[in-house]
């Protein structure tokens, strides 16, 4: 599904990430992992096309993403949850949702079938659909931006830590929501940095460190590779 290879990226003069692999598969957790400026978020926002890569490939099945402009990212099926969350913050919870689905499917029947489908996936913001964005709760908020980069139907799911600060009910409800995405089959790209969070979760791990490939695990490989795991990020 998702294939990078040999990508390097930065900002103006400063080289972030150098010759980097990695990849997402179909029905598939596959996490990004690394320590605090280690380059995983600079990654994802080469994926949307917001940091442009200076060499390499980022393959969407045969559409090379490092090509496109980032408004052309999500309409070939990639979904992106920023970290921090980012909703328009003085529009409501519909009107978010709106956004999304502005990105999605045209018609009116699919849009409205989409939007019903999200307040299923989030029973809680369905109760909370003329609220302000910017008043929900930290887990609501990021079941908010979770819900929005679904309305487009994505094939490709990126979630920058999002469950960064919120509660255990909040984290179990976000959890399910990404393996009932897997088990869709959409690739999921998640970056999380607590370890006790992706064992048992994850279907392979990908570490990165100071913007180099440092280890990939396996399915297999991550309950073995438990303590290389924590050296890695030093934890
Ligand atoms: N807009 C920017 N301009 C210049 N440097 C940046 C910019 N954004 C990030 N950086 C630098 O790039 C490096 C990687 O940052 P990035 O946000 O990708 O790390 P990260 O792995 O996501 O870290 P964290 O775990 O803290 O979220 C850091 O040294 C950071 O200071
Ligand atoms: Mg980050």
């Amino acid at each position: 599904m998702l294939k990078i290879d040999g990508l390097t990226a930065g900002y103006g003069q400063a080289v972030i990430l150098r010759d980097v692999a990695l990849s997402a598969e179909a029905g598939e957790i596959t996490v990004l992992m690394g320590r605090n400026g280690a380059g995983k978020t600079t990654l994802m926002k080469c994926i949307m096309g917001l940091v442009k890569a200076q060499a390499g490939q980022i393959l969407l099945g045969d559409t090379d993403l490092a090509l496109l402009p980032p408004h052309r990212v999500p309409g070939n099926g990639v979904g992106y949850v920023p970290q921090g969350r980012r909703l328009f913050s003085e529009l409501t919870v519909a009107q978010n949702i709106e956004i999304g689905l502005g990105a999605g499917p045209r018609d009116a029947a699919t849009r409205r079938e989409t939007r019903d489908e999200m307040l299923e996936l989030f029973p809680r913001l369905a109760e909370r659909m003329q609220q302000r964005a910017g008043t929900l709760s930290g887990g609501e908020q990021q079941m908010l931006a979770t819900a929005r980069a679904l309305c487009l139907k994505p094939k490709l799911l990126l979630l920058d830590e999002p469950t960064e600060g919120l509660q255990p009910s909040m984290i179990e409800a976000i959890r399910q929501v990404m393996v009932q995405m897997r088990d869709r089959g959409l690739a999921v790209l998640l970056v999380e940095q607590r370890i006790d969070a992706v064992l048992g979760f994850a279907d392979r791990i990908s570490v990165i460190e100071m913007g180099r490939n440092a280890e990939d695990f396996g399915r297999d490989e991550i309950a073995p590779g438990e303590a290389r795991l924590r050296a890695h990020l030093g934890v």
